[in-house]
């Protein structure tokens, strides 16, 4: 990476203003994954034992913005709510107060939180930070003008901050206050990247630019729409691309199968045309399921038991639906992995949520996780599987970005990373 790191400045006494993701899950008001929690600890350490203090700031969900005077954007169900009603269930579901208690756990008690961003909480907070220790902002977007990137509350920020320092790789695809505009408009003595964004970038950076051989990708979820750019990217880079999920239906299409009533972007079928024309163009092995999963209807609720058959792809019948991979396809596409040396995975293979459904998407973890390969997991969805099927420390990296690390494989300039300096 050319990007300046923590590692490159000196911290000692110096105000970090430190952006993370700490965006995590949460259930009435529990943290169900801390994941991303775990990410952030190692550059908040490290600025810690370098005498730093370090000021944390992070969105949680898309609240509303209670910080401003009026509350704009409010939902139609929330319509008829009263202000104190808004704020209190936006700071219930979307406050960091959780977040702050779960780190001063993990980081001996050094932890102070803020109940504001930029207000009197926040500027008492970081006034008393001592070298060493911690202060957590509360929730970014309970200002609107964190999204709006706006100038004057980039400055409020930066008096907390002479090294602003991005590890936030999640949020690194939006150009926002704190995740782009501080450093875009000059306001801090130095802007670098954390050992998250460091990492993440070196490891799929690396995939990307200089693979070892075979180099393999494989893409599923929904829809075409959502991977034109990365399938258009990676063709360019890699030697086989393998293509699952519902989006393969619209591939299916494209080749002149039926597909019944399974999902398929009919306004996309000449993109797939394309997309299968490039692919021979560039010599690249595009392998599309070869048996395929099909159902009557889609299961309700999601992981309701269902009665399925497997047939071949091209025999779709009309009154049925594609909803995972076959057999044959978990073979073929296990055997692709094994023959590997990089594997780059984002998108499961077929609906995961339910159990009749998910052996596509556990063949390819199953499969990433028996290789001597690099194996990456480009976030999102099957990140998610990874972890839950038990295989998360069988890959070489699960990218923490969703969002951010489909841009990234699409070859997108990222705005977070982009504000930092050079080395
Ligand atoms: C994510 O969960 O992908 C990141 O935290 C970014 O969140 P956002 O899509 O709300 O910007």
């Amino acid at each position: 990476m050319n990007k300046k790191t923590i590692k490159d400045v000196c911290v000692k006494g110096k105000k970090c203003l430190v952006r993370v993701d700490l965006n995590v899950p949460m259930k009435g008001g529990v943290i169900t994954d801390e994941n991303r929690i775990n990410g952030a600890l190692p550059t908040i350490k490290y600025l810690m034992e370098q005498g730093a203090k370090v000021i944390l700031c992070s969105h949680l969900g898309r609240p509303y913005n209670i910080f401003n005077d009026k509350i704009k954007k409010i939902k139609p169900e929330d319509e008829s709510k009263t202000r104190e009603e808004l704020v209190a269930l936006t700071l219930k579901k979307c406050s960091l107060a959780p977040v702050a208690a779960r780190l001063n756990e993990l980081l001996d008690n050094k932890v102070t939180f803020a109940t504001d961003v930029i207000g009197e909480s926040a500027k008492a907070a970081v006034a008393a930070c001592k070298e060493g220790e911690v202060v957590l902002l509360e929730n970014l977007r309970f200002h609107a003008e964190e999204t709006k990137n706006d100038e004057d509350f980039c400055k409020a920020l930066a008096e907390f901050c002479d090294v602003y320092v991005n590890d936030a790789f999640g949020t690194a695809h939006r150009a926002h206050a704190s995740t782009a505009g501080i450093a875009q408009y000059g306001l801090c003595d130095e802007a670098v990247a954390g050992f998250l964004i460091g990492k993440e970038l070196d490891v799929m950076g690396g995939a990307l630019e200089t693979p070892v051989r075979p180099f393999v990708a494989i893409l599923g979820g929904a829809k075409v729409s959502d991977k034109i750019g990365v399938i258009n990217n990676l063709l360019e880079k890699v030697d086989t691309l393998i293509i699952g999920g519902a989006m393969a239906y619209t591939f299916f299409k494209a080749k002149g199968y039926g597909v019944g009533t399974s999902l398929c972007e009919l306004d996309k079928v000449d993109l797939a045309k394309e997309l299968i024309a490039k692919a021979e163009a560039k010599g690249v092995n595009m392998l599309l399921p070869v048996d395929t999963v099909v159902a009557t209807d889609f299961p309700n609720p999601i992981d309701a038991a269902i009665e399925v058959d497997v047939v071949p792809s091209n025999s779709i019948p009309d009154d049925k639906m594609g909803l995972d991979i076959g057999v044959k396809t978990r073979e073929l596409y296990a055997d692709a992995v094994k023959s590997a040396k990089t594997v780059i995975w984002n998108g499961p293979m077929g609906v995961f949520e339910n159990p009749t459904l998910a052996n596509g998407t556990i063949a390819v973890a199953k499969a990433l996780a028996e290789t001597d390969a690099t194996t990456i997991i480009g976030g999102g969805d099957s990140a998610a599987a990874v972890k839950q099927l038990g295989f998360a420390d069988k890959m070489t990296h699960i990218s923490t970005g969703g969002g951010a690390s489909l841009e990234f494989l699409e070859g997108l300039e990222l705005p977070g990373v982009a504000c930092l300096n050079n080395k």
